[in-house]
C-alpha cells in the first residue's frame, strides 16, 4: 500500500514525537524498572473514595453533571481552588479570576493560542519542561534559552534576552520541583524575575504542578504571590496532588486576561467534563487533599532517598547529582564526553530507563545530562534499578 501524502500545515513539519511518550511505549515492558515517564504513584489514587463521590453527584445532581456547562468551570470548583491557592501558594485570588482546564497541558496550548504569532520569542529555563516546548512549538516561536542556576534563572541574563530580543511575548518558569531538573526558585530569583517581567512589560506565565509536594524546607511563595503588578498566570493541576487521569486542573489570570483565555478554551473544548469537576468539587468538599497531599509527599521522600542513598554510594564522583526537596526528578550531569543517549541503550540492555536530558532544551545541546524520576517505583525496584544504573555509568566512564 501506498501511504497518502497529506498537504498538512506549516507549523505540523515541526511537531515532533515526543521523546518521552515514545520512551514510555517502550517502558511499558513488565521487566523494565522505568525511571523515565513523570508518573504519579498510582497505588496512592484514591479509587474507593472516588466511587463514593461519584455515586453521591449522580443521585443527587442527576442529569445536570452530564449536561453542557460553562467554560469558566464549576464555580464550587473554583471557589475550592481559590481557597486552596491562597492557604498553600500565599496568593490572594478569587474564584472569577479562574478557568478550568483539562490538565496544565491545556493551560499551556491555550497560553500558545493566545500569546504567539510566528516568530515571536519565549524565554525559558534551561532546561525546560518538554511538554510545554511541544505546546508552544505549534504557534512558531522561537525559544531563547535564559541561564539558570540552582537558583534559578539569572536576572542579568534575564535582562540581557529582553534586551536583545523585541519579540519577547512571555516568560515561562516552574519555579518549584521544577520538571525536569528538580530545581527550586530562591525568593529573591521570584522576586526579580516578577519584577523585570512586569518592567518591560512581558507575561509571566507560571507553570506549579509540584510545589505542594515539598519534603523538607519551608514553602515559598508563588510568583503570583510576589506580583504585584497582575502580571502572572498561574497553571495548577490536581495530576500530581491528586490524579492525572482526571484531566482536571486550572489557571489563574487577572480578569481581562481569562476573559481571553475563556474564548480560546471554548473554540478548542465548550467546557472541562462537567461531571469530572463536580467530582473533583465533591472530593474536595467531603475529603480535602490535605490527607493525600501528606501520604504522597511521605511516600516520595522515602523513594527519593532510596535513590539518592544508591547513588551516594555508588554513581561516579565525576556525574553531579541533585538533592532535590520535592516533586519527582533527579538531575544528573555527566563528564561533557557522555552522551546520556548512548547511555540510555546500555541501561535499557539491563532493564533500566530514564529520559536523556538533552529532549528539554529546546535549542539542542547538552546531550550529558538525564532525568529521573523516583515516584512511581517500588523502593525495592529504586533501590535495584539505581545500582543498576551506577554499574552501567561506571562502566561507560571506565
Ligand atoms: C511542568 C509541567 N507542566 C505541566 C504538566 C502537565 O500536567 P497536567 O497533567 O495537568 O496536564 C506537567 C506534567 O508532567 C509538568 O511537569
Amino acid at each position: 500500500m501506498t501511504s497518502a501524502t497529506f498537504k498538512l500545515a506549516r507549523r505540523c513539519e515541526r511537531l515532533k514525537a515526543s521523546e518521552i511518550r515514545e520512551l514510555l511505549k517502550l517502558t511499558a515492558r513488565p521487566e523494565i524498572i522505568s525511571f523515565a515517564g513523570g508518573l504519579p504513584a498510582a497505588e496512592l489514587f484514591p479509587a474507593r473514595e472516588m466511587a463514593e463521590i461519584t455515586r453521591r453527584v449522580l443521585e443527587t445532581e442527576g442529569c445536570k453533571a452530564l449536561q453542557y456547562s460553562t467554560t469558566e468551570g464549576d464555580p464550587t470548583l473554583r471557589h475550592h481552588i481559590a481557597e486552596r491557592m491562597n492557604r498553600t501558594q500565599q496568593t490572594r485570588v478569587e474564584a472569577d479570576e479562574i478557568l478550568i482546564t483539562s490538565g496544565s497541558q491545556q493551560g499551556l496550548d491555550l497560553t500558545g493560542k493566545l500569546f504567539l504569532d510566528p516568530g515571536d520569542v519565549v524565554l525559558c529555563e534551561s532546561p525546560t519542561y518538554l511538554g510545554a516546548i511541544n505546546a508552544f512549538q505549534a504557534y512558531e516561536p522561537g525559544f531563547v534559552e535564559v541561564d539558570t542556576d540552582d537558583e534559578g534563572m539569572v536576572p542579568a541574563a534575564l535582562e540581557q534576552a529582553l534586551a536583545r530580543h523585541d519579540r519577547v511575548k512571555f516568560v515561562y518558569a516552574i519555579p518549584d520541583f521544577q520538571n525536569p531538573s528538580g530545581r527550586t526558585w530562591s525568593l529573591a530569583r521570584r522576586r526579580a524575575l516578577v519584577e523585570i517581567a512586569a518592567r518591560e512589560g512581558v507575561v509571566v506565565i507560571e507553570d506549579s504542578p509540584y510545589a505542594e509536594l515539598r519534603f523538607e524546607g519551608e514553602p515559598l511563595p508563588a510568583l503570583h504571590a510576589v506580583d504585584t503588578a497582575g502580571n502572572v498566570v498561574f497553571l495548577g493541576t490536581f495530576s500530581k496532588t491528586f490524579c492525572p487521569g482526571l484531566r482536571c486542573a486550572w489557571l489563574a489570570a487577572p480578569r481581562a486576561l481569562r476573559e481571553k483565555y475563556v474564548m480560546v478554551k471554548q473554540s478548542a473544548d465548550l467546557h472541562t467534563s462537567t461531571l469530572i469537576q463536580r467530582q473533583m468539587a465533591g472530593y474536595l468538599e467531603l475529603y480535602g487533599l490535605e490527607d493525600n497531599v501528606r501520604k504522597v509527599v511521605d511516600v516520595y521522600r522515602e523513594r527519593r532517598d532510596i535513590m539518592l542513598g544508591v547513588f551516594a554510594e555508588a554513581m561516579p564522583e565525576a556525574v553531579e547529582i541533585t538533592h532535590p526537596e520535592g516533586g519527582l526528578f533527579l538531575w544528573l550531569t555527566f563528564p561533557g564526553h557522555v552522551n546520556a543517549r548512548d547511555l540510555l541503550e546500555k541501561s535499557l540492555e539491563q532493564h533500566v530507563a530514564f529520559v536523556p536530558g538533552g529532549a528539554f532544551f529546546p535549542n539542542g545541546g547538552n546531550e550529558n545530562t538525564a532525568r529521573i524520576n523516583f515516584s512511581c517505583m517500588q523502593p525495592e525496584q529504586i533501590e535495584e534499578g539505581s545500582r543498576r544504573l551506577c554499574r552501567v555509568v561506571a562502566e561507560v566512564l571506565g
